[in-house]
Formats: C-alpha cells, structure tokens, sequence
C-alpha cells in the first residue's frame, strides 16, 4: 500500500508464546493493540476489513457464478497430468484461486480398493473392535459401537501410501504453489520432501447417520493473533497493508509453536488432504470447503469490528477448534462448496487455512473410507515433530498430535522399518 498522510510508525504487539494463564485478559489487550497498529497505517479498521471483505466477495461471487453456469467449483485434474508435467496454465490459476484439489487417479482403483480390505484384515487380525474402548478425544464422535475413525497410524496401507512416489509427486506438485523462498534467500520449507504425518482412517458404513462436522479452520486459536511467529506471519492482515497478505506465503509459518490443544497440529501442512479407499457421493455427508484461500484474512480481522464483544474473538477460543459461523461470517457461507463425487484411489486436498465441514447425512449410501495423507513438508517445524514420529513408529504407538491410545504396539502385520523406501527415510529423517 501506498504511505496516506495519516501514517505513522506502527506501534508493537503484546505477544504470548504460551497459552495465557488469563485468556480474557490477553483478547482485552491484544484487541485494542491490533487495532492500533492497524490505525498507524492510515487507514480505519473498518476500512481495512472493508477491503478484505470486498476480495473475498468477489471471489465469492465467481464461485456462485461457476455453479450457476453448472460448472464443477473444485479444480479436478487427472494424476497422470500432474506427474507428466501437462496441467495447462488455465487449470493452475483454477487451482491457485480456489486453493483446493481433487486428483482423479492418483492410485489407481484397484489399489486403493485392495489397501481398504488390507486395512480390514490387520484391524480384525489384532481384534481392534473387540478392545476397542471409545473416542479417545472429543473431536470426533463415535456414531455406534464401531468407531467410525480408527486410531491406526502404522498400518501396511498407509505407510505403503505416505512413501510412494505417487504421493510425493503430488505433494511436490502442491508445495509448488506456495511460496516457500524467500526474496532474501531464507528457505521456509523443502518443497520436495515430505514429512509423512501420520494421521488416522475413517470408515463410516452404508446406513449411518452422522450429524456431519461444523464449519472451522485447522491452522490455530487464539496462537494465530497471540504468538510471535503468527504475528509475523500474517504481518500484512495486523499491520493494515492488506493488499500485500498472500495466503500462499509460508514465512514465518514453519518454526513457530502452537498453543497445545486436544485438536493442534504440530506439523506445518501446505495442504490437508485424504485417499479415497471408497467410492463416494457428493451427497453422502462428505467434506465441503470454502475454496477461498485469503479467507484466512476476513477471519483474523472479523473479531476487530465494534459489534463483536471486547472480551471475544469471534467464539475462538483455546482447546477447541476454531468456529466459523453464519452469524459472524456470513459470506464466507455463500461459498460452502462440496467435494464432486470421487472414487476409490482419487484424493482431496484443500490449503492448510481454509474452512471445512463435514456434511450431515442420514442412511448413508456406501462407504465413506478416506486414509488423512497431507503434505506436510520438510521444515524446522516439522523436523522437530518427526523425532515424535520416528519414536511411535519404532514402538506402534500413536503419535504425539494424537490421544495417547497405542493400539498397534502389540499388533502383528504393522509397517516395519525393513519396509522403507528412500522417501519414508527421508520423511521420518532416517537418511
Ligand atoms: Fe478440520
């Protein structure tokens, strides 16, 4: 932005590294320090989120354009494109402004067909249901006495996914999105090395009623105004220069702690995403996004506005997921856009900022199977979570992002070492 005749130098903000020991006290003085920072830039706050507001409406707007012309809102393309090289510039920009994907053979059916029975025979063999003692968080919940996410991290179908060349191709792909050198030379993250997070598996079955998962965001609470490294790295949005905030920019992103939390993520994801191990419908209770990456910035700037009050951030709070709602960010839900129908062996992946549901369904038709797989690629962040990673995996234990559950650790038919390749080496920083 251009210097206006009001500007002046931006004063500091307070920052907590750790979770404040008085949360309402922290919003009280991080509040009204946002605010003046974004001030001393020239412009009002409601004249910055105006801003804000408008990019996002615009964007918007063109998502309900698309689907009025019937055209599919999601950007979809064909594995064999990417790993050829041939994704058209068209597609990319597709991919760039909606911030989301769906790759239509990225293994092919049979594969992920065969990997969804693999999965089957080591739960059974190792009488997963016959101990299986409840939802070890409440993130998640159990629809019957079957969990319908398994705890499972080290099976031979999710280690064989996380280091295939298939994989890496695609999350090299992803990565190249982001901005991951900077002008300076400082390199935030290796876009060719990824740090295989282990994650877990849903299978949800015909007939299941599930009231679905509400609108949110994964990346962080209260961190995301409160740390060091996130005021840094959304240093455009706090210090009113919000044409220059590019979602697609990893400074600042990839070193930095979290506030701890049932639902934190220790590693940094350029993208979420999962494996298709089932056929299914685009009515069938499946994962809707927001496909618009800066709206990262409407939701850091929403809780500054007089109407919201002093002591809140918008229903953000620690401990809990971050709540996108109708009543604070209407907009944004004009935009809720299902996953196209997917089968067995696609894979979904969405930029680690944006807002995802999971639609209710009644008597779902089909299985609902998906293996979590993101790219979550080498950085000092994730680096320092893969001594977590290399330690559940020798021992079968569920990793430290996740409840302390362990079900593996006397399992038999689990991934060993003996069966990585180069890239599950590298991934866990073995090589
Ligand atoms: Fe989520």
């Amino acid at each position: 932005m251009t210097a206006t005749a009001g500007q002046r130098p931006a004063p500091a903000l307070p920052h907590w590294d750790r979770t404040p020991e008085d949360l309402a006290a922290a919003v009280r003085e991080i509040k009204p320090a946002l605010r003046a920072r974004i001030e001393a830039s020239g412009r009002t706050v409601e004249e910055v989120f105006a801003a804000v507001e408008r990019r996002v409406e615009a964007r918007v707007a063109e998502i309900e354009a698309d689907r009025e012309r019937g055209e599919e809102v999601w950007p979809v393309l064909d594995y064999d494109a990417i790993a050829a090289g041939t994704v058209t510039p068209a597609q990319t920009a597709k991919l760039r402004k909606r911030g989301c994907l769906v790759v239509r053979g990225h293994f092919p059916r049979e594969q992920a067909l065969a990997w969804d029975a693999d999965i089957v025979d080591y739960v059974e063999r190792n009488e997963f249901f016959e101990t299986y003692s409840g939802p070890g968080d409440d993130f998640f919940g159990s629809v019957g006495s079957k969990p319908e996410i398994y705890p499972i991290y080290w099976s031979q179908a999710q280690m064989q996914a996380r280091q295939s060349e298939r994989m890496a191709t695609v999350q090299s792909f992803l990565n190249s999105f982001w901005k991951h050198t900077d002008d300076d030379g400082t390199q935030w993250f290796d876009p060719d090395r990824d740090a295989l997070y282990p994650d877990r598996i849903r299978r949800r079955p015909p007939g299941t009623d599930s009231a679905g998962l509400g609108t949110h965001c994964d990346p962080g609470t209260l961190d995301l105004w409160m740390t060091r490294e996130y005021q840094k790295a959304f240093r455009h949005l706090f210090s009113g220069d919000v044409e220059r905030y590019d979602p697609w920019d990893a400074a600042h992103r990839t070193a930095g702690p979290q506030y701890p939390g049932s639902t934190m993520c220790s590693a940094f994801r350029t993208f979420q995403g999962w494996t298709a191990l089932s056929d299914m419908d685009a009515d069938q209770g499946v994962l809707h996004t927001v496909p618009v990456p800066e709206a990262m910035a409407y939701l850091l700037l929403r809780p500054l506005l007089p109407d919201v009050p002093e002591d809140s951030m918008c229903g953000v709070r620690t401990n809990q997921v971050f709540p996108v709602t109708e009543r604070w960010h209407p907009v944004l839900y004009r935009a809720l856009t299902p996953i196209p129908d997917v089968r067995a062996g696609d894979s979904v992946w969405w930029h680690c900022d944006m807002v995802h549901g999971v639609a209710p369904v009644r008597d779902q038709k089909g299985w609902g199977n998906v293996m979590y797989i993101p790219a979550a690629p080498w950085c000092p962040r994730n680096e320092e979570y893969a001594a977590n990673v290399r330690e559940a995996f020798a021992t079968g234990s569920s990793p430290g992002d996740f409840p302390e559950e362990h079900y593996e650790r006397s399992w038999t038919g689990r991934f060993t070492a003996d069966q990585l390749n180069e890239t599950g080496r590298r991934g866990l920083g073995l090589s």
